[in-house]
């Protein structure tokens, strides 16, 4: 069977969570082709499988290296790990009490964090809905992970239904609560990952002089959260870990902090021995009550 026919069947297990971009409406998935609206708005499964929902196309600023760059730095470095295990254990112990459980990752890139997620989480009845603005990283995350439904979307205002989600994801991603709060179900969970102060700290200081980018702080993310959501844990984890010249490399490519640097600082950067990183994270883990 192809990529665009399991896609559809397993769309069309969860097709009462999504609504038309266009008129919000309910849509359904139409002859394992398409999902259509009432007013037939009509969007097509690709040959990847993913589908992409945006009413007009967007021009991000993420390209195809980024993404490949930060894939390659999640899969193949293990950065990221306790971040994966941390979530992972937050979605199973919704999901193990009985709660249907599916997980959309609102700005998720090329799809490799959710993979990671829900591998630690370990519930075949968990499903992942990846969205992102760019197509790009909704290709590459359609063509690698076939096991969650990807879309290419906006998270400001999102192809969903209300009340459909118990968990929403949002994952060094911009955030719109209200949003959020309009598809998730009455206690359901917002988990948010920002970075913390120390967050590739190393890189910052090789690449910036000025301290308001070598320092980072997130209080302001933090309050907004804790004013939409009834915060249920905030988890800080701070590794260290090595990094060889070529995971240095991915590293430099996959951040927006290296975006118009100095070449010579960042070839200085890369020109290091073995150096260290540190990533330092917090976890927002909030219930929605209202
Ligand atoms: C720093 S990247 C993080 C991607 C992924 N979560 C990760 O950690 O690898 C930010 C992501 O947010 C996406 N994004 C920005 N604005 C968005 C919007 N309005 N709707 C959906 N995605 C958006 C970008 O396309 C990009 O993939
Ligand atoms: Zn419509």
């Amino acid at each position: 069977m192809s990529k665009m026919t399991d896609s559809a069947k397993l769309v069309s297990r969860f097709e009462s969570a999504l609504r038309c971009p266009h008129c919000e409406n309910p849509m359904k998935v139409a002859g394992l082709k398409s999902l259509v609206c009432p007013n037939n708005h009509t969007f097509d499964f690709t040959k990847q499988g993913y589908v992409n929902l945006l009413p007009r196309p967007s021009a991000g600023n993420y390209k195809k290296e980024l993404f490949e760059a930060r894939h390659k730095i999640v899969v193949e470095t293990g950065l990221y790990a306790s971040m994966h295990k941390t979530v992972g254990k937050a979605i199973k112990e919704y999901a193990d009490a009985g709660n249907p459980c599916l997980v959309a990752d609102l700005g998720c890139g090329e799809g490799s964090h959710l993979y990671k997620i829900l591998d630690e989480c370990d519930n075949p009845e968990v499903t992942g809905v990846g969205l992102d603005i760019s197509k790009e990283g909704i290709i590459m995350a359609s063509k690698r992970y076939d096991r969650s439904i990807w879309f290419v979307g906006d998270l400001a205002k999102s192809p969903f239904a209300d009340q459909s989600f118990p968990i929403v994801l949002n994952i060094f991603a911009p955030s719109n609560y209200k949003e959020f709060k309009r598809m998730l179900v009455r206690d359901g969970l917002a988990i948010k990952v920002v970075p913390g102060p120390d967050y590739l700290r190393e890189l910052r200081e090789a690449l910036y002089d000025d301290d308001e980018k070598r320092a980072y702080t997130n209080e302001d993310t933090v309050s907004l959260f804790k004013t939409h959501f009834h915060m249920q844990h905030l988890f800080h984890l701070n590794d260290t870990k090595k990094l060889n010249q070529a995971e240095r490399q991915q590293l430099v490519q996959m951040t927006p902090l290296a975006w118009s640097r100095d070449q010579a600082r960042i070839d200085a950067y890369l020109d290091r021995d073995v150096s260290e990183i540190t990533i330092d994270l917090h976890i927002l883990v909030g219930k929605y009550t209202e």
